[in-house]
């Protein structure tokens, strides 16, 4: 219920947007921000991106934000995204670049999305940069698996999240093995029914090292996304993580010590890098996923 709350409050556009108009509130927010957000330009995103490859981190950079429904808007972020790629590749950065579709037009329609996808792809494959779809509530699942099936068949730089909480995800897998993009498997953010997703359990954890074994036994390349310290831990006693295709990836400023302890092992590390201005959402997903993070947000405001 807590967790509702924030998401609910996140969306509010009258919060939203007297926080971007307050003088006091916006600065001492963005500061609080910044320990999951890089910032909220393309450069601040880069320089932290610089930072962690020379420290030998694998990086993914995204710039944050969903559900925009006006398409002048879905134009100029899928923009934001091939300058990020110019830039990434001017500097020969051969790394990640995520995005969710309905950032770059899912909410317009599935066709935008498509066609603004195949711009961005064709342009990552141009300088050797993996393109990661995020997955959204249920309701897009579809719509987003089939763009990505479409993708795929034209460019092999793109790769897909799947959610290891809805029971459909093992299906899915078993049909997304037969093609060559990456699968970056994560728990799940979204508050779905219980028909159809599990909640944080014991249960879910099972379901996502099935889902792990399934991937490399199939050989297929995988991103395992999750700060679980049990599950990793039980991952890496299978030996899981010694798999030249398997790689563990976590968000920015979440647990930094677990994966700092996982590179010095030496396992593929990655850090997923947002920046933007619509880092007060990512900001509340944060909080509303792990509400301890309330107390860390309101020192950072307290104590800049
Ligand atoms: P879980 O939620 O069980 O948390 C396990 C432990 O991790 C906690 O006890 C705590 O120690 C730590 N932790 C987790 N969240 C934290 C937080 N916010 N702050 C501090 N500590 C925290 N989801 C989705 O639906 N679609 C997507 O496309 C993506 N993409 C994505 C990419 C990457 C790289 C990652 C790492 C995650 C995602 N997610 C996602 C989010 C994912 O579904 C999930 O909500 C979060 O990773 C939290 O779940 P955990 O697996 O960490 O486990």
């Amino acid at each position: 219920q807590v967790s509702q709350a924030l998401k609910s409050i996140a969306r509010n556009e009258h919060i939203k947007s007297y926080i971007q108009q307050s003088n006091e509130l916006y600065p001492l927010l963005l500061q609080a921000a910044q320990r999951f957000v890089t910032g909220e330009n393309r450069q601040d995103g880069i320089v932290t991106a610089k930072e962690l490859l020379s420290r030998g981190y694998f990086i993914s950079l995204e710039y944050i934000g969903e559900n925009t429904t006006d398409l002048e808007e879905c134009r100029k972020v899928k923009d934001e995204f091939l300058n990020l790629i110019e830039e990434m590749g001017s500097l020969s950065m051969k790394q990640t670049v995520s995005l969710d579709l309905s950032h770059i037009g899912l909410s317009v329609d599935s066709e935008t999305a498509y066609i603004h996808l195949l711009e961005v792809v064709k342009k990552a494959q141009l300088y050797g940069i993996t393109l990661m779809i995020g997955m959204e509530e249920s309701s897009k699942t579809n719509d987003i698996l089939d763009i990505y099936k479409k993708t795929i068949e034209q460019y092999p730089n793109v790769g897909i999240t799947i959610q290891a909480h809805l029971f459909r995800s093992n299906n899915d897998i078993k049909e997304l093995i037969h093609y060559p993009g990456k699968i970056r498997l994560v728990k799940g953010a979204y508050q779905e029914s219980s028909d159809i997703a599990m909640s944080r359990s014991n249960e879910l954890n099972n379901h996502y090292l099935k889902l792990v074994k399934q991937l490399i036994d199939a050989n297929h390349p995988v991103s395992i996304a999750t700060h679980d310290e049990v599950l990793i831990q039980e991952m890496v006693h299978r030996q899981y993580l010694n798999h030249p295709n398997v790689e563990m990836e976590m968000l920015y400023g979440i647990r930094p010590d677990l994966i700092r302890d996982l590179k010095s092992k030496g396992y593929n590390c990655k850090i997923y890098l947002p920046y933007g201005k619509e880092w007060y959402l990512y900001l509340c997903h944060r909080i509303a996923e792990y509400p301890e993070n309330l107390y860390s947000v309101l020192t950072d405001m307290i104590n800049p």
